[in-house]
């Protein structure tokens, strides 16, 4: 059932959702997630129930506060408490040495925990509801099934999960992708994960040199979000620069059937048939970021077979968009 983020009658009833140990569609900046208590073992059971993903797949704890992130780290080093005062509450997620005793289940076995503030007004409303009753933290993954495209709108949770699932409606999410994940356990500052917040940006903040997670010894857990086939569509998803694109299409000419193009410019009228389903990529990463997920289930419902997406400019802005298309192509 989709409730209203702006009815604090509804937003009391997501906090009891919460605090009775029940799941709740959570919108925030990035994309929705799908909520519960971190440190209620069944609960946080039903998310990985829910989206059908192997339960030693680490989940992010969301906080409203330092206060509450330190209920849950057991140091947080300078570097990251830099990353935190520059950019939480925001799209940052931060993996700190985990307090053993907290969140076992959500962390999915691990000794470390990913935190994040998120700033989207209702998440920390909601988060900051919970802290008062001494509920620090809220386990959340992306609303979706498991390798499957995230949720950028209420509509979009309530398509994944059904109608029995409380999902608090905070409207589209300004994001789009998810958070970038910077691990802070290893001494330096790695990048697991890219997102809105650019790597030269998360570099200045910290004053250090991001390292990625080849470049090190011991390898990070194995996460949903960094596995090379995710985020997929039910069409076949192709990356193409623009030049290949078009010559396909020339190739194809009337017989086009099926197909979706995701570019940055319009095909020429001659190449527009009847079979091809056209839709703009914005130039701004920022945009293209924000639509991408509901671009991808947008031709999903329109069942195309086959998903052509233009390669975007390899720059450091599009980094986090080329990152999930890579992996929805893969
Ligand atoms: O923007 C986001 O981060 C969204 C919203 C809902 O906050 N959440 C999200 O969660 O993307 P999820 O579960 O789809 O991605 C969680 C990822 C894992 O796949 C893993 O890469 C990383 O976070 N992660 C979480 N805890 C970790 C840990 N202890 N060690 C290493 N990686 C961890
Ligand atoms: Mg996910």
């Amino acid at each position: 059932m989709i409730i209203s983020g702006n009815n604090p009658v509804h937003v009391q009833q997501a906090v009891d959702a919460l605090c009775t140990g029940e799941l709740l569609g959570l919108p925030t900046e990035t994309v929705y997630g799908l909520a519960a208590d971190a440190c209620n073992e069944s609960a946080v059971a039903k998310i990985f129930k829910a989206k059908g993903r192997p339960s030693n797949h680490p989940l992010i704890v969301h906080v409203a506060s330092l206060e509450a992130a330190q209920k849950f780290a057991t140091e947080v080093p300078d570097f990251a408490q830099k990353l935190m005062s520059q950019f939480w509450p925001g799209p940052l997620t931060l993996i700190l040495p985990r307090r053993t005793e907290m969140a076992a289940a959500a962390a999915g076995g691990q000794s470390s925990v990913g935190l994040r503030c998120p700033s989207h007004p209702m998440a920390l409303e909601v988060l900051k509801a919970c802290e008062a009753k001494s509920i620090w933290g809220v386990a959340a993954p992306s609303a979706n099934l498991f390798g499957r495209v995230s949720p950028t709108t209420a509509a979009h949770v309530q398509f994944e999960f059904g109608d029995a699932l409380l999902i608090l409606d905070g409207g589209e999410c300004e994001v789009g992708i998810e958070s970038s994940i910077v691990d802070c356990t290893r001494g330096v500052p790695v990048l697991l994960r890219p997102g809105q917040i650019s790597r030269n940006q998360i570099e200045q903040a910290c004053g250090l040199k991001l390292v990625n997670p080849e470049e090190l010894s011991s390898q990070a857990p194995r996460a949903s979000g960094t596995l090379a086939s995710h985020y997929a569509p039910t069409g076949k998803v192709r990356l193409m620069r623009k030049a290949d694109w078009q010559k396909a299409l020339e190739a194809l000419g009337p017989h086009t059937q099926n197909l979706a193009l995701w570019s940055l410019e319009k095909p020429s009228q001659e190449l527009m048939g009847a079979g091809l389903y056209w839709r703009a990529m914005p130039a701004q990463a920022a945009q293209a970021a924000h639509d991408l997920f509901g671009v991808l289930r947008d031709f999903d419902a329109r069942g195309v077979l086959n998903i052509w997406i233009e390669t975007p400019p390899d720059t450091l802005e599009w980094e986090g968009v080329s990152d999930r298309l890579k992996r929805a192509a893969a």
